[in-house]
């Protein structure tokens, strides 16, 4: 089942073509890496996705449902759930208050009252492997340990899709094969679709993703299963920075 899909997206800033013309389509319990170089357009592309931009033209569709301009707020009930690439806790909160936010404001907000969503919170946290600083202020984690917090909340949200922009960046490669297997068994068991955005985690998309979307200079450059692009020579160029052939 499509879960997700763009049609012919397009978002400028000024003169510049941040993401152009992409569509695409994400099934429900997918895994999707979407890689690019630098200023490719991969951050802008989540964003569409979950509201933080709306696009100049194109649609977004939502289990067949038009998102295209309906705020970040309302996305997460229906079963968004996204990750920062720099991640902004409540620092004087913790660890479980942070993550019982995101399950307050996920597809289970309203359904559930504040005592249930700190008991999923628990429960996603000693899943995710956190257990031991649930009730620390989220500002004294280290960097890691933020980014796992951060994971752990955006599961809280019970998505349907879950976005990851660099959430395993800066972790050491042994973390990030252990937290990759970590999150696909959540994933699997509870049907999420994933959209990670991997970039030079090359490691991680090929531990995680069935299919991988290249974007060059805002356009989708290769959509394909994940061996067959990144053996892509279209890809293989960019990622070698010499000239596209047209
Ligand atoms: N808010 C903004 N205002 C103006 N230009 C922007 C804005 N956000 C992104 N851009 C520009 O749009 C292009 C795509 O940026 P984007 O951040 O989406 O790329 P990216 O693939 O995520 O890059 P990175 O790998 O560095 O994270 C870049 O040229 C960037 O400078
Ligand atoms: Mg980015």
């Amino acid at each position: 089942m499509v879960l997700l899909r763009l049609e012919n997206v397009t978002k400028r800033f000024g003169g510049l073509v941040a993401v152009n013309r992409v569509s695409l389509k994400i099934n429900s319990g997918e895994f999707v890496g979407i890689v690019g170089p630098n200023g490719s357009g991969k951050t802008t592309l989540f964003n569409l996705i979950s509201g933080v931009y709306f696009p100049d033209k194109g649609d977004v569709f939502f289990e067949g449902k038009n998102i295209t301009r309906l705020p970040p707020y309302k996305r997460a009930p229906l079963g968004l759930g996204r990750t920062f690439q720099i991640p902004r806790p409540f620092g004087s909160a913790t660890v479980r208050e942070n993550v019982a936010v995101g399950a307050m404001f996920g597809s289970l907000g309203g359904k559930i009252n504040v005592d249930e969503s700190l008991e999923l919170a628990d429960q996603i946290i000693e899943r995710i492997g956190l257990g031991e600083h649930r009730k620390k202020r989220a500002s004294t984690l280290t960097a890691v340990e933020k980014k796992m917090m951060e994971i752990a909340r955006a599961l809280a949200m019970k998505p349907k899709l879950l976005l990851m922009d660099e959430a395993m960046a800066g972790m050491h490669p042994k973390d990030i094969d252990q937290t990759v297997s970590l999150i696909k068994q959540i994933a699997v068991e509870e049907n999420i679709a994933i959209v990670a955005m991997v970039e030079h985690i090359m490691r991680a998309v090929l531990g995680m993703a069935e299919k991988v979307i290249v974007l060059h200079q805002g356009s989708k450059l290769v959509d394909a299963p994940t061996k067959e692009a990144l053996e892509d020579s279209r890809v293989v160029e960019v990622y070698l920075g010499r000239p596209l052939e047209e």
